[in-house]
C-alpha cells in the first residue's frame, strides 16, 4: 500500500475521503480473483491473469537454460586447463563464472517449473539449443576471448528475450534482467583480462 503523503515539515496531509463506488468495486473484483484462483489450482503460480504465451516463454527459457549449462561446462574446462604465468588469477575468475552460470541455470529451471513446463537437461540436445558455443580454446588468451564472445552472445539473446516478454510476465522479465546484468559484469571482467593478456 502506498505511504500517505508527508509534507516537508513532517505533517501528514489530510487523507482523501474514499469514493463511494471504489471499495465495493474492489471487493467484487476480489471475489472474482478468488474464484478464478480456485478454478485451476493445478496451474500453481500461473493464474488467468498471466498475459504471456506460456509455451513460448518456456521454450525461450529452455534455450537460456541450455546456454547457461554450456557456459558452465566451458568455464569448467577453462578452469582446469588454464596454465601459464597469469593462470592463477584467471583460473579463479573462470571458477567464479562457472558457479554463477550454474546459479543462473538453477533459477531459470525453477522458473520453467513454476510456469508448468519441464527444464530440458538432455545432454544430447543441449549444445544445439544453446545460443553460446562450447569452444575449448588453445591457450589462456584464446580461452578468455572465447568466454567473452559467449558472454556477448548471451547478452544479446537475453536482451531479446526480455524485449519479447515485455510486461506480460514481469517475474520472468525481472529474472532475465538480473541474469543479464551479471552477464554484462562477466563480459566486462573478461574484457579487462583480455587487455591484460594482449601480446602474451
Ligand atoms: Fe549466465
Ligand atoms: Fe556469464
Amino acid at each position: 500500500m502506498p505511504a500517505k503523503p508527508v509534507s516537508k515539515t513532517g505533517a501528514r496531509s489530510t487523507p482523501a475521503q474514499p469514493s463511494a463506488g471504489k471499495p465495493s468495486a474492489f471487493v467484487a473484483d476480489l471475489a472474482t480473483i478468488r474464484a478464478r484462483a480456485r478454478k485451476h489450482i493445478e496451474d500453481g503460480a500461473i493464474t488467468d491473469s498471466y498475459r504471456a504465451d506460456r509455451e513460448a516463454v518456456i521454450k525461450l527459457l529452455n534455450e537460456a537454460l541450455a546456454t547457461e549449462i554450456v557456459c558452465v561446462l566451458r568455464y569448467k574446462r577453462h578452469y582446469f586447463m588454464a596454465s601459464g604465468l597469469m593462470a592463477d588469477a584467471i583460473k579463479a575468475e573462470f571458477l567464479e563464472h562457472a558457479n554463477e552460470e550454474q546459479a543462473h541455470a538453477d533459477r531459470i529451471a525453477e522458473r520453467i517449473v513454476q510456469l508448468g513446463g519441464a527444464p530440458d537437461f538432455n545432454p544430447d540436445v543441449l549444445s544445439k539449443r544453446a545460443h553460446a558455443e562450447y569452444v575449448e580454446g588453445t591457450d589462456l588468451r584464446d580461452m578468455v576471448k572465447e568466454d567473452l564472445v559467449a558472454e556477448r552472445v548471451a547478452i544479446d539473446s537475453y536482451r531479446q528475450i526480455i524485449d519479447y516478454i515485455g510486461d506480460r510476465d514481469t517475474t520472468t522479465k525481472r529474472l532475465m534482467e538480473s541474469i543479464l546484468a551479471q552477464e554484462e559484469e562477466h563480459a566486462d571482467e573478461l574484457a579487462d583480462l583480455l587487455n591484460g593478456l594482449t601480446g602474451k
